[in-house]
This record gives C-alpha cells, structure tokens and sequence, in this order.
C-alpha cells in the first residue's frame, strides 16, 4: 500500500471502537506484582505509551522500515543517531545541512574520538575518494537544508555499503510522501515532525526509522536513558497530521513550484534552488527518487546580505520566522541566524511556501521584489 493509505489505516488497534485514537494522558501503567509482569503493553511513558507506539508504527510502514522510535525534537532524534557512534569511528556528512546538527557533529564527536568529515556529496569524484577509506555512517539531507542540494540516495548507499558505513537520511524536507530512503538503501531516515508532519507549526517532534530491526533497539534504549522522550499529545498531534501529509504536500509541493517558476524569472534574484526546477543542478535526481519537488525553495537575491534583509522586510503574508512545514509561508535569512561561520551565501532567503493561494504568494513575492 502507498504511504498516504498506510498513514490513515496503521495500527489496526481500536481503542473501545473508537475511530479516532483517544490521547491517553498517563505516565504509568499497571503491571503485575512482578515490576517486569506488564499486563497493558507499557511500563512507563519514556519507554512507550500508546499515542506514540501508534504515531511509531504509522511511520514505520510509511517508511517501510522495520521499526521506529519517536522522539521529542528533530534533534534528539539526530542525537541519538549520532550517539550510536564509536570512539575511532569517522563520519561523513554532506557539507550543506541543518546548522544545529552541524553544530553538534563538530563539537560533540571529537570529543568522543569520532573522526567528522563534511564532504560534497554531489560530488562524485569526492564521494568515491572519501568512500574508499573505512567509515561508519554516513549523514545527508535530501534535499538539504537551506540550499535544497539532491543527494543521490541509493548511490551514496552503494558505495557506503562497500565500506560498511551506515547511511543516515534526514528526509524532513521530503516527508515519506514524496520519498522513502529505506527503499533506496539508508539504514536510518531521520524526520523534525516538528515541520511538515505536525504540519501547523504548534508540536515538536523527531523520530527515526530504522531497515533493521535491532538499531531501533539501540535507539529506544538511548531514549530511555537520554530521556529525549515525546509526550503522549504531542505523538497524538503528530499522528493526527501524518493521516492529512498527503493532501498538504501536494499543495505545499503545487505552491512551491509555482513559486519558483514566477522567480526563476526575475531579474533581482540570482538562484532560485527548487529540486523540480528544469534548471536546478539536483533535477535529474530529484525526478529520479522524488515524487514532487517538496514546499521549500531557497532564493539568492541580487545585492547580497542589504538586499535580502531589504526583500525580507517587504513580506505582507510571508512571516519572518524560523522552521518550516507549516500552512503558513515563512521566510528567513538563514545566514544572520548560522552565524559568523556560515557557509549559507549572505543573500539566501529560504522560503517555507504555504497552503495559501499560489496568486497571492506570488503578488507578495513581487512587491516585495519590486520594492528593492
Ligand atoms: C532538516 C532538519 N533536521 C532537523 C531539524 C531539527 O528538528 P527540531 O527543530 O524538531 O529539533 C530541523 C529543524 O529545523 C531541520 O530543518
């Protein structure tokens, strides 16, 4: 079955008959004399409630995975991948991706003696001479964020197979609407629910899925020790999104090409990266493992950082706000945010393209533009 069936019809279980899961609001669950005798399923929240076993296996059969374990944030979901890693093991990451878990890769794992390595991962030349050499993971975004780069998954899987490294796929701006990484390969796809699946901008949450089995055992013990845990609402939020995913990407999907269309044309923006605009670098392997080019676009306007600020203070519907995915459109200058290191040119504005009407982002867009 497609995802969009499975997010609606995963799990069978009804609770009383209810057709729509109830929110069990409970931080423990009756056991047997014996602490070990469980007699409902579940122990104790962090290890398992009943909204996120649901929420769990929604994504688990839309990613084809063999498990999953839900999260608090996107990015306790990242650490506990990354927290799998072991001292004298190397990592390889593609070089554009989420500042945050940038961040964490370089300051966290050489403390532990893990080896980092950022990398161009559209560059084959160089994803063959970093793969030659032994690795245990390797981390991409498809597409990244904020420059939409299209990573060829099964292709990075092949040559990582070789070395015995693990692929991991933070497909947040893909949603397993559009593409499911375990099928091209990866061994872990990682997801912000915060963003497309929450889809209304009010839950954070993160989860992994995993092709085997035993590293969401690994992952569902980090999360009861690490205690990055998700709460019974918000798993409830987030599984109620999954089962609407569908019908908001392929509108967020709509919207946002039209969007790109209308600026790939005009003469105050420099780039537009779209991963299914005809003339985005990413196209042929976007076409090839995507189903629709996803909500986000990333413009660089003429006239560098000024210039960007100038457009971004025009917006009327698009918000100046961080993250994404929900059905508002958001812009930001990811630049001013990433810092001084940053490798994010200065005039990049990342749009997040809403449920609204195509005809009236694309007017805000131009008088924005036309303002500069
Ligand atoms: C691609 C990507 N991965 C991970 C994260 C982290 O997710 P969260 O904010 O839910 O911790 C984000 C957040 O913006 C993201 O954009």
């Amino acid at each position: 079955m497609k995802p969009e069936t499975l997010a609606i019809h995963t799990p069978k279980r009804r609770y009383n008959g209810a057709v729509a899961p109830p929110i069990h609001m409970t931080t423990t669950f009756e056991h047997g004399a014996a602490a070990n005798e469980l007699t409902h399923d579940f122990l104790y929240v962090r290890h398992g409630a009943p909204n996120i076993r649901d929420l769990e296996e929604r994504l688990a059969a839309m990613e084809g995975g063999a498990g999953c374990v839900a999260f608090s944030s996107g990015m306790a979901a990242a650490a506990a991948i990354l927290a799998t890693l072991n001292p004298g093991e190397r990592i390889i990451l593609h070089h554009d991706l989420y500042f945050d878990v940038k961040t964490l890769a370089k300051k966290d794992l050489p403390q532990r003696n893990i080896a980092v390595e950022f990398v161009d991962l559209t560059d084959q030349r160089a994803v063959e001479a970093t793969l030659s050499k032994p690795a245990a993971m390797v981390w991409l975004e498809s597409p990244t964020n904020p420059q939409l780069d299209v990573i060829d998954i099964a292709a990075i899987a092949k040559l990582a197979d070789r070395v015995g490294a693990k692929v991991v796929v933070d497909s947040t701006f893909a949603t397993p609407v559009l593409q499911q990484p375990i099928t091209l390969g990866a061994h872990y796809v990682m997801h912000s629910a915060t963003k497309y699946m929450g889809g209304h901008s009010d839950v954070q949450g993160g989860a992994v899925i995993t092709r085997d089995a035993a590293d969401a055992e690994t992952l569902l013990e980090s999360r009861i020790l690490w205690g990055g845990a998700l709460s019974p609402f918000n798993a409830w939020l987030i599984s109620r999104g999954l089962q609407t995913l569908h019908c908001r990407m392929e509108k967020h999907c709509g919207n946002a090409a039209a969007v790109a269309e209308f600026l790939s044309d005009h003469k105050a923006i420099e780039k537009v990266c779209y991963p299914f605009l005809e003339s985005d670098k990413g196209y042929a392997i976007a076409r090839n493992q995507m189903r629709a080019g996803g909500g986000m676009l990333s413009i660089v306007v003429a006239g560098g950082r000024e210039a960007a600020f100038a457009v971004a203070s025009q917006f009327r519907l698009f918000l100046n706000a961080t993250s994404l995915g929900g059905v508002e459109s958001l812009v930001e200058h990811r630049a001013s945010l990433e810092g001084p290191e940053t490798k994010t040119p200065q005039g990049l504005l990342r749009l997040s393209v809403g449920l609204e009407h195509k005809d009236d982002l694309i007017d805000d867009l131009r008088q924005a533009l036309d303002a500069l």
